[in-house]
């Protein structure tokens, strides 16, 4: 087992990541004060995995909550649902809920925490690799809105995160890629070296080695955890973590979420971002060429969908959130392993971006 620690001082917590760990009976108890633990999970996740987070949590009093599954489902009526589990099973406020799934069990289930009675502790057991590597780590939790996506939320830190890559064996072929996304993108904006090794072990983790995976996974979760450990708000560089997430943002919200996934939206993003970078002088050419190699061996698409215009791209990301003076900030690349955020690029360049990075369809 590896262990990677998010360092917040009183709100300090373990990562724990390695095969199997989900069937070691009663090894989530240190980290559940009270007695009793409520889980949440989604009607695919659980007929799989809910048996043995039960046997995790052996020694208190364990209960289990089964959400429909799917990012449509991330809303208030699902967070409601959770509320109402709390308040019908008169749980108190040294409850600990467990969120057993990807992302978006990992978001509803946080922001659950975050707000009953005030803030109740909670646990994250990711299944899906984005949400091993990315969203389980560093406390953002939260719900869409018909407005737009994680428009409501909060910050509120797991008292443990354990990552079972045991479960990445039943994770669709798509989700997986979806998760090296991410994986990449670590290697992008903060550590060039790991970026080679990915380039090394590319092949192997879209075979599932379960050792080249649990190395990636504690890469990217102690790169995610200084991060974090730095600027748990994002008043700076934890919005480095944002990169090719702009340009992706405009892709997923022009298909209205039911196009790309998360994470091949963010690959084309992270191509069309080192295409800026590479056309402002930046990046060097070899750069460029190896990023596209990279999501082109992760079988991630490298541009935006040929039938989404670029004027509904720009528009789309004139609205993103992080719009600043009219003007919205990018990460750029500087070179593989140091990225910046920035307001200052030409408008026109980013258009030429936007217009050219196409692609027709997903890689097969
Ligand atoms: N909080 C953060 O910091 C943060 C960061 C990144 C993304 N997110 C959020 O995460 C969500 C995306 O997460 P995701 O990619 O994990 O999506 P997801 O939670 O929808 O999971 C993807 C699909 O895989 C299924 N699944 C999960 N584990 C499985 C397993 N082991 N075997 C088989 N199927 C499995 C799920 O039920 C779902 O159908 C988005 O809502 C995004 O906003 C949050
Ligand atoms: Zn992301």
């Amino acid at each position: 087992m590896r262990q990677v620690d998010v360092e917040l001082g009183a709100r300090s917590y373990p990562i724990l990541i390695g095969e199997g760990l989900l069937s070691r009976a009663g090894c989530l108890a240190p980290y559940v004060a009270g007695e009793r633990v409520l889980i949440v999970s989604n009607d695919r996740v659980a007929p799989l995995y809910l048996e043995q987070a039960l046997t995790a949590f052996a020694g208190k009093a364990t209960a289990s909550l089964v959400l429909p599954d799917g990012e449509s489902h991330k809303n208030l009526d699902t967070l409601s649902r959770i509320f109402d589990a709390l308040i019908q099973g008169r749980y108190d406020r040294g409850t600990t809920l467990a969120a057993l799934g990807g992302g978006v069990i990992g978001d509803l289930t946080g922001f659950a925490a975050a707000a009953y009675q005030r803030g109740i502790d909670f646990v994250q057991l990711p299944t899906t690799l984005l949400a091993q590597v990315d969203s389980s780590v560093g406390g953002k939790t939260g719900v869409n809105h018909p407005g737009g996506k994680n428009l409501i939320g909060a910050f509120h830190q797991p008292r443990c995160v354990l990552a079972d890559t045991r479960t990445l064996a039943t994770l669709p072929e798509r989700e997986l890629r979806a998760g090296l996304a991410e994986v990449i993108k670590y290697g992008l904006i903060a550590d060039g070296d790991f970026f080679a090794w990915l380039e090394t072990n590319m092949p192997a983790l879209r075979s599932r080695s379960p050792e080249v995976l649990e190395a990636a996974i504690e890469r990217c979760c102690q790169l995610k955890a200084s991060i974090v450990a730095a600027d748990e708000r994002e008043q700076g560089m934890r919005a480095l973590l944002n990169f090719g997430h702009t340009f992706g943002h405009a892709i997923e919200a022009a298909q209205h979420y039911r196009g790309w996934l998360h994470g091949e939206a963010v690959g084309a993003g992270m191509a069309m971002a080192a295409r800026l970078s590479l056309r402002m002088g930046r990046l060097a050419e070899v750069d460029y060429r190896r990023i596209l190699g990279m999501l082109a061996a992760a079988g991630l698409p490298q541009g935006a969908p040929v039938e989404v215009a670029a004027a509904e791209l720009r528009q789309r990301m004139a609205s993103d959130k992080k719009v600043e003076r009219g003007q919205v900030r990018l990460v750029l690349l500087n070179r593989i392993g140091d990225a910046e955020v920035t307001l200052d690029y030409p408008q026109g360049k980013l258009d030429e971006v936007l217009r050219v990075d196409r692609v027709a369809t997903l890689p097969a």
